[in-house]
């Protein structure tokens, strides 16, 4: 009982850390709308990784079913920042990570290195304080930033992967990983133009 006691009051503590740097976010791309007449964030989704997810990536970790164990799980916050260009990307994170509170735990920029399955992203997790009534917790949440464009392949390609039963053949891959750099070609193009305005 006293366990699960535990679990509600982490679960509460994760969320408070994603509203903190959600808003974050938020106040940055409202600045820069009064600044410059411009949003780089085009939106954000937020979540909590559910219980289900959770114990599943506990196992797949070889991790104890324990609150302990939590604090190796990095992503139980998740953020998911969609920009206008690449441009956005780094300058909406660098700007995230100049702020005094904030503390870069990994960094796995994704764009400039794609993965082998084609994904582009730049990951950052990082660690903000959650001032509670007796005590401030240290908690970790994970930002993906990616342009609309990626955005669009990664929610396809992960439908399209869990869609069939036993994976996608080879070819299949082959033919997401050409959509991906077909994809990054157009985010070049279109913030050329953007630039050129
Ligand atoms: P995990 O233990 O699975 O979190 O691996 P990791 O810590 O190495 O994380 P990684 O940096 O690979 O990013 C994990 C997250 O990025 C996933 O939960 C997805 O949201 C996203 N991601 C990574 N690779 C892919 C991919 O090939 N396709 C899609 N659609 N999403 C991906
Ligand atoms: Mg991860």
């Amino acid at each position: 009982m006293d366990e699960f006691q535990d679990y509600v009051l982490l679960r509460n503590i994760y969320h408070a850390a994603i509203r903190e740097v959600s808003t974050k976010l938020e106040i940055l791309d409202d600045e820069f709308q009064v600044r410059y007449d411009y949003n780089p964030i085009h939106h954000m989704e937020c979540r909590l990784k559910s219980p289900q997810s959770l114990f599943e990536k506990l196992e797949r970790k070889g991790l104890d079913i324990r609150l302990e164990s939590f604090y190796k799980i990095t992503d139980i916050a998740g953020i998911r920042v969609i920009c206008n260009y690449i441009d956005d990307v780094y300058a909406v994170a660098s700007l995230l990570l100049q702020q005094d509170d904030i503390k870069l735990l990994r960094r796995s920029d994704y764009i400039k290195d794609p993965k082998e399955s084609g994904y582009r992203s730049l990951h950052l997790v990082v660690q903000i304080p959650v001032f509670l009534s007796d005590r401030t917790e240290l908690v970790p949440v994970e930002i993906q930033f990616r342009t609309i464009a990626m955005d669009t392949w990664a929610s396809l390609e992960h439908e399209l992967k869990y869609k069939r039963v036993g994976g996608i053949t080879p070819q299949m891959e082959q033919e997401l990983k050409d959509c991906a750099e077909a994809m990054a070609e157009v985010d070049r193009k279109m913030e050329q133009i953007h630039k050129d305005l």
